[in-house]
């Protein structure tokens, strides 16, 4: 398997599998239909991925995951927001999403980025180095489930309310 950056042949194999992954996601209603890759697709359309990576190997794309930065109190911010995070249904737990989230992470870290947050489980995103900031907030969203890191040494934990791009509605 190798992580690279998305191409634009990638575009179609990338929609699919983030539907399928969000596909009767415990985060929707019954019947609710998923939205996660109309996100990617605006976020791209509107040149607001700060990074794409893909994971394939010979079966074609099997992971994908997405940055895009995040404004704090309405001001913009060297911080980005990973999100969403998809890996096919058969192929998760395999490791592949760690190993993604791991590579992008790294990948960031030589960019001009203070830091990272994400809206999901903290049981997953801990061992990625995310951490509960109580000051730092999504309006709507219960402080357990966003975490953040710092990536440039220093840089200074902001406190306020996120928000994420416009793509995610
Ligand atoms: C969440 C997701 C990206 C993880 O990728 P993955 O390749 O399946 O995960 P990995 O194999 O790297 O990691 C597996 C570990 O994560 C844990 N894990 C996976 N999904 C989890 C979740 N939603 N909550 C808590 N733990 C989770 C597994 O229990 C396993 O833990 P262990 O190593 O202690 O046994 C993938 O399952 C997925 O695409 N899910 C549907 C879409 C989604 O929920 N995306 C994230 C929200 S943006």
């Amino acid at each position: 398997m190798i992580i690279r950056e998305e191409k634009n042949q990638d575009i179609n194999a990338i929609e699919t599998l983030t539907l399928l992954a969000f596909t009767d996601h415990p985060h929707y209603k019954p019947g609710e239909a998923p939205v996660e890759h109309l996100i990617v697709n605006r976020l791209r359309d509107a040149r607001a991925m700060t990074l794409s990576l893909v994971a394939e190997d010979d079966s074609g794309i099997i992971g994908h995951l997405a940055y895009s930065p995040i404004s704090i109190d309405g001001r913009a911010t060297h911080w980005h927001a990973l999100a969403p995070v998809s890996v096919s249904p058969s192929r998760q737990r395999q490791g592949i999403g760690s190993r993604l989230i791991r590579k992008s992470i790294a990948m960031l870290a030589g960019r001009n980025i203070d830091g990272l947050v994400v809206l999901g489980d903290a049981e997953y995103y801990l061992r990625f180095g995310f951490h509960h900031h109580h000051h730092l907030k999504v309006e709507g969203v219960p402080a357990n489930y966003f975490m953040a890191q710092v990536l440039t040494e220093g840089a200074a934990l902001p406190e306020g309310v996120v928000t994420f791009h416009p793509a995610f509605g």
